[in-house]
Order: C-alpha cells, then sequence, then structure tokens
C-alpha cells in the first residue's frame, strides 16, 4: 500500500536516492530533505494526537539527524587530532593525584599550569572524583602520588587496580604491551626519603608506571619530588635529605612546571 504523506500530496514518494545523468544524487537525498523528515519526525512524535503514521524515510532521517551524527561527530573528535577543517586541535590531559598533607597537590597544580601553557587542555581531579574518567579519551594521564612506604597510598593503588581489571575485560591488556600510538603517561611522586633518600619513592613510581605500560601507554618520565614530611620535624630535618622544611618550595615548583613544558613540547 502506497503511504499518504500530506506534505508532498497524494501518493508522492519524496524519498529515494535520484540520480542525475551525471550520478549525483537531487532533492530528496540532500542534507535539506534529511533536515525536512527529521522536524517533521521531531513534530510528529511531540503531536498530540498523532495523525497520520512517520513515514519510514522521516524516521530514518530523524535517527541520522538527531542520534548517528551527533554520536559520529562526537567521535571524531575524540579520536581526531583535527578539525574538520585540518587544523590541529588542542591535545588533552588529565591530572589525577592523591594527596593528604598538600605536597603532591602543589606539584599536580604547577604540572597543570606547564601543559596549559603549552596549549593542553588540562582536568584536574582527586582520586576521588577520577572514578569515571577513561584513560584512553586524553593524551596524556598525570598520575601523583606520595610514596608510602615504597609504594602508592591505598587510594591511589585501589583506583589503578580497578582500572586494570576493566581494561583486563575489555580486552586492552595484550601480550608484549604494544604501544598505542599518542598515548601517554606522566607518573610523578612526592617523597622525604628520610632512610634512604630517593630509593623510598623509586618503587612506587615503578609500581604505577606497569599500570600504564600494560595497557599500551608510553611513560614519558617519572618525577620524583622531594618534599617535607609535615606533622614529623625530625623526618624533615635529620633524614638522609637533611633539611627539607617548605619543599616542594615555589622554585622547585617553577623548575617542575619548565620541565613540563619541554616534555610536552615534544608530545
Ligand atoms: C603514612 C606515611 C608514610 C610515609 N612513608 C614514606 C616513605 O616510606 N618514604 C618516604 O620517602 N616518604 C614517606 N612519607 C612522606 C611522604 O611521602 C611525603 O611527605 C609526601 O610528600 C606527602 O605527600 P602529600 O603532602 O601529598 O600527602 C610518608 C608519609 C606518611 C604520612
Amino acid at each position: 500500500m502506497r503511504e499518504v504523506y500530506p506534505q508532498y500530496g497524494m501518493g508522492s514518494n519524496p524519498t529515494g536516492p535520484t540520480n542525475h545523468k551525471n550520478g549525483s544524487l537531487k532533492g530528496p537525498s540532500s542534507l535539506p530533505f534529511c533536515l525536512c523528515a527529521s522536524t517533521r519526525m521531531k513534530k510528529w512524535l511531540e503531536a498530540s494526537p498523532r495523525k497520520y503514521p512517520p513515514s519510514f524515510h522521516d524516521k530514518e532521517a530523524y535517527y541520522l539527524i538527531v542520534k548517528c551524527l551527533p554520536f559520529a561527530y562526537n567521535k571524531y573528535f575524540k579520536l581526531s587530532k583535527y578539525d574538520l577543517v585540518g587544523r590541529k586541535m588542542l591535545k588533552t590531559a588529565v591530572i589525577i593525584y592523591w594527596s593528604k598533607t598538600g605536597n603532591t597537590k602543589k606539584v599536580a597544580s604547577a604540572i597543570k599550569e606547564g601543559l596549559e601553557d603549552t596549549g593542553f587542555k588540562v582536568s584536574l581531579k582527586t582520586t576521588e572524583e577520577s572514578g569515571d574518567i577513561d584513560y584512553f579519551d586524553y593524551d596524556l594521564v598525570c598520575i601523583g602520588f606520595p610514596s608510602y612506604e615504597w609504594h602508592p597510598p591505598k587510594p591511589m593503588a585501589d583506583l589503578l587496580k580497578s582500572k586494570l581489571n576493566k581494561h583486563r575485560k575489555e580486552g586492552r591488556v595484550k601480550l608484549g604491551a604494544p604501544k598505542i600510538p599518542g598515548k601517554n603517561a606522566l607518573i610523578f611522586c612526592t617523597y622525604s626519603g628520610p632512610h634512604t633518600g630517593i630509593d623510598e619513592a623509586t618503587p612506587a613510581g615503578k609500581y604505577v608506571r606497569q599500570f600504564f605500560e600494560h595497557i599500551g601507554f608510553t611513560v614519558v618520565d617519572e618525577l620524583y619530588i622531594l618534599s617535607e614530611f609535615h606533622g614529623m620535624e625530625e623526618f624533615s630535618t635529620k633524614g638522609k635529605m637533611g633539611d627539607i622544611r617548605g619543599k616542594p618550595s615555589d622554585d622547585d615548583l617553577t623548575k617542575i612546571k619548565k620541565d613540563v613544558i619541554n616534555l610536552a613540547g615534544k608530545l
């Protein structure tokens, strides 16, 4: 049975790709047609009572314009480094950190400033705020934490383990850990080193590094930042690293920012 399209007159068929002699599509298959058809469908959905059934092509156009195009557009911008006219788009970074007494938080802010100075779009999140984040959505993932007995503290370790389990189920943990181009990680670890110095921090950094290497990220650097042991004066004055009160100092933070600018320029 032929459908009735009031807007086109009885029995007319407004749809279907109609070829010109030169092979191009005309009228009904064009974007304006899709827009009109999807508007009709929208009106039909909103109408009460609904007078006539929507045509198959109105439905098609509606789903194309309202559902598929925005989805495709979003996917394109998530995956592509270029905009629709071929300009290079901003790179994106997320900084996820855990900080009890503020040292790591200061470093995270300095890294954010450095990245922003080089044109990165940066999100700064605590571990608690970062559960929903998909690392694969970013060009650079920065992970910061203090060393607690040569390990990352439990909230950071738990977060990384749960992410790794999720990625393993998705099939993203592959034998041989092939690198994924454009996916980078930066690890930063603050420590006080009262007993053995930086050796109290490197095991934590190496451990966290493995989480990223297992999912194909390139770890561009591990930063170890000497920092005051707040609440333990002796550990900040008489330990292996000497008097570390006030660290990271403004100078330390400026240096971190400069190092990050250098590093980001290479990505
Ligand atoms: C419970 C606890 C354990 C720590 N263990 C170590 C350690 O094993 N080695 C070390 O160098 N520093 C250790 N520290 C010092 C912190 O790593 C250091 O002060 C860090 O910068 C604190 O970061 P935050 O201010 O972001 O919390 C420890 C601190 C605390 C509170």
